[in-house]
């Protein structure tokens, strides 16, 4: 078996997966997320050990599977957040996660002094708040204390692995995120990190997600009931993983993933930034090969909030039938005309990255009538969140990148009238696969590919199938045009007014 681990923002989820592809058992575990002003979020690197290694012990109870078995384990997890950790080890304050807001200002000192372009350049990417470099410098800034003490900087997976194996690593997929990493050389950018006068020696060794970085220590075996001595590779950030997990892992197919954040996500051969860095330009957790995205923070999450605070009778219902709360509200939803009847909801509830990168913008409802009813809202809700991602895919076709299909994943995926509002607002084909795991799947796959010594595309291709198609409906498309139209019309309108 391979064990496939998925640190995600609100929960680890742990799978694991046989030698033909199939998953055999999973657990997840949650853990708090702290949010001590607005804007920011913060968690404590302890909880997401406790939690994945109790996750790990469980999951091994309730499958039957002995901890010898499991012949490789693979991490995932949530990208950007920064673990500030002194030389004994110890974590020296909680992580700032990627959905973190504060360092605004941190990224304009980065901008200004590496140069736009030369950032460009070097990096491929822009200073953005969620990054971990703005990090960084925004602890040296605000607490120098705590700067003093750190010894090493690691991303949230790669805590995990240090408590599993005692080693220091990183894979060049989550690494791309840091802002630090020269994404075209797969290497540490010695003159990002010295123009932004961090010390090089934070940094861990850098691998190709498939490699191994580490076995496992008595401690740690003791602790989770795998065997001492078993292989952990290097694994991925949660959008490399989620894409491998669905097979975007060749030209032509992308990815949509509905999660907290949503993402449109492509597969490079080559290495291929945006030349106005609008889309996040990445190494991809298949070696040697780079991708694309453009990251929405609040996609799933604009949804969730609409559940959590307006969706009383919906709850309700779900509870006494014990059925999924989010079907309610998208039978809800289907009540109401395309377009909402002129409703349209903007979903930058946390601000945004793609393709506005703007921490101070805000959602909204616009236009609301009287006709309006809560179908209207929530129909509205989806279709805006969908729009946002639409803005993505536009920024990718305007290079030449061939799009022949779209796998979603995550939570979102799961609504087939979701899918089909996809494929009509995006006009292309929607399909889902076999594995649903996301993440936790592609690090598995990760694993074996780095155990078994085979190539991640190939197992992709023999594990991965396509299990429905949507095909999008040319009617639906033409009456969507127009409200997609007024929708990206109105953040350049009412920008200045979020400020
Ligand atoms: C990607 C990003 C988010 C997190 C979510 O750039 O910030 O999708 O990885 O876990």
């Amino acid at each position: 078996y391979f064990l496939g681990i998925d640190l995600g923002t609100s929960a680890v989820k742990c799978i694991l997966v046989d030698d033909h592809g199939k998953v055999k058992a999973s657990r997840s575990e949650e853990y708090p997320l702290l949010q001590p002003h607005p804007g920011w979020a913060e968690q404590h690197p302890e909880d997401w050990w406790q939690a994945t290694s109790r996750c790990i012990r469980a999951l091994l109870e309730l499958s039957g599977v002995d901890g010898g078995e499991v012949a490789g384990v693979g991490l995932s997890g949530q990208m950007h957040g920064s673990v500030f950790l002194d030389a004994d080890r110890t974590v020296v304050r909680p992580a700032l996660l990627w959905c973190d807001q504060r360092t605004s200002r941190q990224c304009e000192w980065i901008e200004r002094t590496v140069g736009p372009e030369k950032l460009g350049e070097l990096t491929g990417n822009k200073a953005l708040t969620g990054f971990t470099a703005p990090k960084a410098v925004w602890l040296r800034e605000e607490e120098p204390e705590n700067y003093r003490r750190t010894a090493h900087l690691l991303l949230p997976k790669d805590y995990v692995r240090l408590q599993l194996t005692g080693a220091f690593g990183m894979d060049m997929a989550d690494a791309s995120g840091t802002l630090l990493l020269d994404v075209a050389g797969r290497r540490w950018s010695r003159e990002v990190v010295e123009k932004l006068g961090l010390p090089m020696e934070w940094l861990p060794p850098l691998y190709e997600s498939n490699e191994v970085a580490g076995q496992l220590t008595g401690e740690a075996a003791a602790r989770t009931g795998l065997r001492e001595g078993t292989p952990v590779v290097a694994g991925g950030g949660d959008q490399a993983c989620g894409a491998v997990g669905v097979g975007v892992v060749k030209p032509g197919i992308a990815s949509v993933a509905l999660g907290t954040s949503g993402v449109v996500f492509v597969h490079d051969e080559t290495y291929e930034p945006d030349p106005e860095r609008r889309l996040h330009a990445f190494c991809h957790g298949v070696p040697g090969k780079w991708h694309r995205m453009g990251v929405m923070l609040a996609a799933g999450g604009s949804l969730q909030w609409w559940k959590n605070h307006f969706a009383y009778e919906e709850l309700q219902l779900a509870a006494r039938d014990n059925r999924d709360v989010y079907e309610y509200l998208t039978e809800l939803a289907a009540e109401a005309p395309i377009g909402s009847e002129g409703l349209v909801f903007l979903p930058y509830l946390t601000g945004e990255r793609t393709p506005h990168p703007d921490p101070e913008a805000r959602g909204g409802f616009i236009g609301l009538n009287l006709r309006h009813t809560k179908a209207h809202l929530t129909r509205a809700v989806m279709e805006g969140i969908t729009f946002g991602l639409r803005d993505s895919l536009e920024l990718m076709k305007e290079s030449s990148v061939e799009i022949t299909e779209l796998r979603v994943n995550g939570g979102g995926a799961r609504s087939r009238f979701w899918r089909q509002m996809i494929a009509d607002v995006f006009g292309y084909p929607v399909v889902t696969v076999n594995s649903t795991d996301g993440p936790a799947y592609g690090a598995a796959v990760m694993a074996a590919s780095g155990v078994l010594k085979r190539d991640v595309s190939e197992l992709c291709e023999e594990w991965i199938q396509v299990v429905d198609r949507v095909e999008p409906n040319p009617d639906h498309q033409a009456r969507y045009e127009p409200y997609y139209a007024v929708y990206r019309s109105l953040y350049p309108i009412l920008k200045d007014s979020f400020h």
